[in-house]
C-alpha cells in the first residue's frame, strides 16, 4: 500500500506542486480515493463469500453451480436423516452411502437396509447421464425407507451436520465422477468430485466423534498400460491412461495418508466393469441395448493388429456383496478430534469376475436376448483412455472378504435386459 500512496497521479503534475498546503490537500484527495477503493473492492469480496454457499469447494468448475441450490437444514429435515440412519437390528451398522441415486449406490443401499442397517444417502444428481434415471432409483430407495440428502460431497457445512445428526460408524463413499472418456469433456468434474470431493469427505471424517471406517470405489482404471493380466494388486498402478484413472489413483494415495496422518481405516475397491438392472446409461452394455433395439449401428472396438478388446464383466450383485463384506470386515478408526491414537486398517481389493469376455461374444449375448441382429462396425480403438484388456485377480477379496462372484455374463445380461425392456416400456423410453 505504502508505495500507492507515494506515487503521483502523472510524474509531470508532481514536479509543478510547489505548495506544501496543495500537496497536502492532493494526498488527502488520494487517501479519500483509496480508501473508497478499498471499500468497493471489501464489499465485493464480501459478495462473493456472502453468496458462495461453501467456501471449502474448488472454484472454476461448472458442476459448482450445483451447490448453490440445494435445501437442508430444519428439523423436518433432521428427523428424515434420523429415521433413514437408524439401526433396525441387532447387530447393525449406521451408513452414510454416497452416491447413493447412483447405480452402484442404489442397489448398495437397498441391500444394507434390508438386512437392517441404518443407511442415509447423499447425492447431487447430476446430469453426466439422465437424471429421471437417478431421481426414479431415489423413488425406489424411498419405498424401502431411505432418505437420499440432495447435496455435493464438496460442502463441508452440509457434511458435518450430517456427522452431527447422526453418529455414522461407516461411510460407503460411491459418490464420483465416472467414466473414461468425459474426462476429454470435462476434465474439471473429475478433479471436483474425486479428488477435492474426496478431500473433503475425509476431512470431515476425520474430525468426527467417532471417526467412522470408509470403505470407497477406486476403479479396475488404476491399472492403466502395461500392467500384465490378471491384474493383481500388488502390480504396478503409476501409468493411469486416462484423467478419471489418474483421479483414482490420486484417490489411492490421499486415503494414505489419511489413513497415515490421522487414523481412518480405508478400504479402496477396484470395480471391474459393473453391470446389470438400473445401470449406467454410458457404459456399453447399456447403450448397445439401447442402439441394437433402435436399428442403429454399434461401433464395436478392436486393438492393434486387430486385437480382441474383452472387459471382466462384473454383476452389480457380485459387486453389493463385495461392498456389504467390506463394511463387515472393516476395523474401527483409530483417531480421535483429528488425531491419530494408534495404526489404522488399509485395504485396497479387487471387485471383478475374473472371466473376460470379448466385447464381440457380448454383443452376440444381448442380440440373442433382444432377439434383434445388431449392426455392427469394427472401428479401431480410440486412444482416449480405454484399455484393451482387464482381467482381476480376486484372491485377496476371496481370502479376506470371502467374495466369490457367482453370476456369469449370460445370466446377468439376461437380468438387466429384463429391467431395461420394463423399464423402458418396450424401448419408447430408450430415445429420451
Ligand atoms: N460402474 C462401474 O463399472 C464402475 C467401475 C469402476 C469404478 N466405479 C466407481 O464406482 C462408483 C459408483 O459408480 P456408479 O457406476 O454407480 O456411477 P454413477 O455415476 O451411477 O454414480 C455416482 C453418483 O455420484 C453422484 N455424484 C457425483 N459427483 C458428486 C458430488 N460431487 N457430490 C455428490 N454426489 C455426486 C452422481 O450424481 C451419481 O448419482 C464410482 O466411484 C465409480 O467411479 C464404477
Amino acid at each position: 500500500m505504502s508505495h500507492l500512496d507515494n506515487s503521483p497521479p502523472t510524474p509531470g503534475k508532481f514536479k509543478m506542486d510547489k505548495s506544501p498546503y496543495i500537496h497536502r490537500l492532493r494526498l488527502h484527495g488520494s487517501l479519500a480515493k483509496l480508501t473508497f477503493w478499498s471499500f468497493v473492492f471489501l464489499g465485493l469480496i464480501l459478495i462473493f463469500f456472502f453468496r458462495s454457499p461453501s467456501s471449502n469447494s474448488l472454484p472454476s468448475d461448472p458442476s459448482r453451480r450445483s451447490l448453490r441450490t440445494y435445501n437442508w437444514g430444519g428439523p423436518a429435515w433432521e428427523k428424515r436423516v434420523r429415521s433413514s440412519a437408524k439401526v433396525r437390528s441387532r447387530h447393525g451398522i449406521s451408513v452414510l452411502v454416497t452416491g447413493a441415486a447412483g447405480f452402484v449406490g442404489t442397489h448398495v443401499s437397498a441391500a444394507l437396509k434390508r438386512r437392517g442397517d441404518g443407511v442415509l444417502g447423499l447425492d447431487c444428481f447430476n446430469d453426466y447421464y439422465d437424471p429421471s434415471l437417478k431421481r426414479a432409483r431415489q423413488a425406489l430407495l424411498e419405498r424401502s425407507g431411505v432418505f437420499i440428502v440432495e447435496g455435493d460431497i464438496n460442502d463441508a457445512p452440509l457434511l458435518s451436520k450430517l456427522f452431527e445428526v447422526v453418529a455414522f460408524t461407516h461411510v460407503m463413499h460411491l459418490a464420483a465422477q465416472a467414466g473414461v472418456r468425459y474426462a476429454m469433456e470435462n476434465p474439471g468434474s473429475y478433479v471436483h468430485s474425486n479428488i477435492a470431493g474426496l478431500v473433503n469427505l475425509l476431512e470431515v471424517c476425520k474430525n468426527a466423534n467417532p471417526q467412522p471406517a470408509i470403505v470407497w470405489a477406486s476403479s479396475s482404471s488404476v491399472y492403466g498400460l502395461n500392467t500384465k493380466v490378471p491384474f493383481s494388486e500388488r502390480d504396478r498402478t503409476d501409468q493411469p491412461a486416462s484423467l478419471y484413472a489418474a483421479t483414482k489413483k490420486a484417490g489411492e494415495e490421499i486415503a494414505h495418508t489419511y489413513n497415515h496422518i490421522h487414523g481412518l481405516s480405508l478400504t479402496g475397491l477396484r470395480f471391474f466393469t459393473v453391470y446389470g438392472p438400473w445401470g449406467r446409461p454410458d457404459m456399453a452394455y447399456f447403450f448397445f441395448t439401447r442402439d441394437i433395439l433402435k436399428g442403429k449401428t454399434i461401433p464395436i472396438f478392436e486393438g492393434a493388429n486387430h486385437r480382441t478388446v474383452a472387459r471382466d464383466f462384473t454383476y452389480i450383485d457380485d459387486i453389493v456383496k463385495g461392498c456389504l463384506a467390506s463394511l463387515d470386515t472393516a476395523e474401527k478408526s483409530t483417531g480421535s478430534g483429528g488425531k491419530k491414537k494408534g495404526p489404522a486398517q488399509l485395504r485396497v481389493f479387487n471387485l471383478g469376475n475374473t472371466s473376460p469376455v470379448p466385447v464381440t461374444d457380448l454383443v452376440t449375448i444381448l442380440e440373442r436376448l433382444l432377439k434383434v441382429k445388431a449392426k455392427r462396425k469394427i472401428t479401431k480403438l480410440p486412444r482416449n483412455g480405454d484399455v484393451q484388456f482387464t482381467h482381476a485377480n480376486i484372491s485377496l477379496a476371496q481370502r479376506e472378504l470371502g467374495y466369490k462372484p457367482t453370476t456369469d455374463l449370460q445370466t446377468g445380461l439376461k437380468k438387466f435386459v429384463r429391467w431395461y425392456l420394463s423399464y423402458y416400456s418396450g424401448g419408447k423410453k430408450a430415445s429420451g
